[in-house]
């Protein structure tokens, strides 16, 4: 059997965007029974909140869609680059500050802007929630169910 494909999320501090990004990658996963195919996890390129939960202001944007959030947040580590299939960076400064751990550009093909999935929103990044009202959570939520979506059927399709 093949090994199942992973994917690893990440954003600034692991408790808004790239946690939303990990569950409703599961929950699209899921869906489609592809459970024993597709692996997501998340991680953050800072290290303020590590071992905190989703923050409760995400967690409630996502409950409205019926996707709880789980998880505890973790910092990006330079053995993500081997352990995973596909780094999906929710903005651009995420996406060189996960390059610049990288000097070499031996993985800078297993990184990719998670917009760059998206079918329906024409964004380049998933905005920055955390110092904005509700609207900007339920927002990200909105990007990232169509940015999820794409992505899997790019998977699914084999086209990354
Ligand atoms: P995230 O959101 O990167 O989507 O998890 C943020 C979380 C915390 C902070 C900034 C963004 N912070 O400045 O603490």
């Amino acid at each position: 059997m093949t090994q199942p494909y992973k994917l690893l999320f990440v954003c600034l501090g692991n408790i808004c965007r790239s946690p939303s990004a990990e569950n409703i990658m599961n929950y699209w996963v899921e869906q489609n029974h592809l459970g024993d195919r597709i692996l997501s996890d998340s991680a953050g390129t800072a290290s303020y909140h590590i071992g905190s939960p989703p923050d409760r202001r995400m967690n409630a944007a996502a409950m409205k869609r019926g996707i709880q959030l789980v998880g505890r947040a973790r910092q990006f580590q330079r053995s993500d680059f081997e352990e995973f299939d596909l780094i999906l960076a929710m903005d651009k400064s995420n996406y060189e500050d996960i390059l610049s751990l990288d000097p070499q550009g031996k993985y800078h093909h297993k990184v990719k802007l998670m917009c760059s999935f998206c079918r329906t929103h024409p964004d380049q990044e998933v905005p920055d929630p955390y110092y904005g009202g509700s609207e900007g959570f339920n927002y990200v939520i909105d990007l990232l169910m169509d940015a999820c979506e794409g992505l899997l059927d790019a998977i699914v399709k084999e086209e990354v």
